[in-house]
């Protein structure tokens, strides 16, 4: 993998959990956008297993949904000859830079970390230290590659400026080692919500609210046409209107490139929610049905996985290893 000086390109680099089958938030906030700008940067894309272990796993379905997750990046449309895929834990300075970055960062802005107050409130005393220490395995994530972007949904934003201020502070207080990235975050699709609470995100931890990548045609079909909306008829991206304005973004997201607010409102003047709904489920089924194909195809070659795995894996080692010499030499390790 060249380095960006190489390429002239930006660096990416992102990150997703094996904790839970994927949902049409994780695609339209995360993954498509790395599909649709692959070919305009220098990718590296990962399967965050030590993040997922911050709260009980189930050793064999973690394992699973590690491989699970590399098919949905490739059937998502990734190309694994521009594009790095690997799996967190086969490259070890991760857990290593992470804990230079658990000594150096004050307590208080861990404890500020709005994700991780969220998760403790949940599951009180059974909670683990590694939760709390979850964003400086993160920033060590992002810093070991020198990104120069990150490319997540909106409810990341907190830890991408964590990351920044961590990669400053180091900066600052042991020479320049770190470059200091930028969150990407979309302003439509940022955010999916869920279908049966609009007011709140998809999320997997609400499995009714969502619509699973690998959902049968049946259930993406009855999940949409159950999806609660509020009164009103007008079909209009409308603010005050939480449940339509999701369905309708979603709508929009999974249209040919370039479509607009306008043309959607458009194209359902004088109809009703039915029709949405209808046209919507529809969408859903064929946008879905591609990467579904594919990830069938994929699952019958599970050692093709594994080598795609171990190759990411080798690529990226190089760069993490070279920043890693550097960040323990700046701090006097060794
Ligand atoms: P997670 O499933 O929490 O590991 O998130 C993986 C990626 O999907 C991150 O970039 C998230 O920001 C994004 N994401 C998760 N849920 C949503 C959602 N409901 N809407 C938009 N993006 C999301
Ligand atoms: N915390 C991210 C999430 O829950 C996952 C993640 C881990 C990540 N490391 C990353 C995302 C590095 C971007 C870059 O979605």
């Amino acid at each position: 993998m060249s380095t960006p000086t190489h390429s002239g390109k930006k660096r990416v680099f992102s990150g997703i959990q094996p904790s839970g089958e994927m949902h049409l938030g994780n695609y339209l906030g995360a993954i498509k956008n790395w599909v649709d700008a692959q070919y305009d940067n220098d990718n590296i894309f990962c399967i965050v297993d030590l993040h997922a272990i911050t709260v009980p796993q189930d050793p064999q379905t973690l394992h699973r949904r590690s491989r699970d997750l590399a098919k949905i990046y490739l059937a998502a449309g990734l190309d694994p000859s521009r594009t790095a895929i690997f799996i967190q834990s086969h490259v070890k300075e991760h857990a290593e830079m992470a804990w230079l970055f658990n000594c150096i960062t004050p307590m208080g802005w861990a404890n500020r970390m709005t994700q991780f107050k969220e998760k403790q409130a949940e599951i009180k005393e059974r909670s683990s230290v590694g939760l709390l220490a979850y964003p400086m395995l993160m920033a060590a994530d992002i810093l070991l590659y020198q990104a120069d972007g990150v490319p997540v949904g909106e409810d990341q934003r907190q830890h991408i400026e964590l990351t920044r201020d961590i990669a400053q502070k180091f900066n600052h207080d042991y020479g320049p080692v770190l470059k200091v990235p930028e969150a990407w975050i979309r302003s439509e699709g940022a955010r999916i919500m869920s279908l049966q609470d609009p007011t709140k995100k998809m999320s997997k931890s609400d499995p009714a609210g969502c619509i699973l990548l690998l959902d049968p045609p049946d259930v993406l079909r009855s999940r949409i046409m159950k999806a609660v909306t509020d009164s009103g008829r007008e079909v209009r991206f409308d603010e005050s209107r939480p449940g339509l304005l999701n369905l309708l973004t979603i709508y929009q997201l999974l249209s040919p490139p370039g479509t607009t607010r306008q043309d959607v409102e458009r194209h359902f003047e004088g109809q009703g929610y039915g029709a949405l709904k209808k046209e919507l489920a529809e969408l859903v089924v064929e946008g879905l049905g591609p990467l579904q194909r594919h990830f069938a195809e994929l699952s019958k070659d599970e050692g093709h996985i594994e080598d795609l795995l171990k190759n990411g894996a080798d690529r990226v080692r190089p760069i993490a290893q070279q920043t890693m010499a550097a960040a323990a030499a700046a701090m006097g390790l060794g």
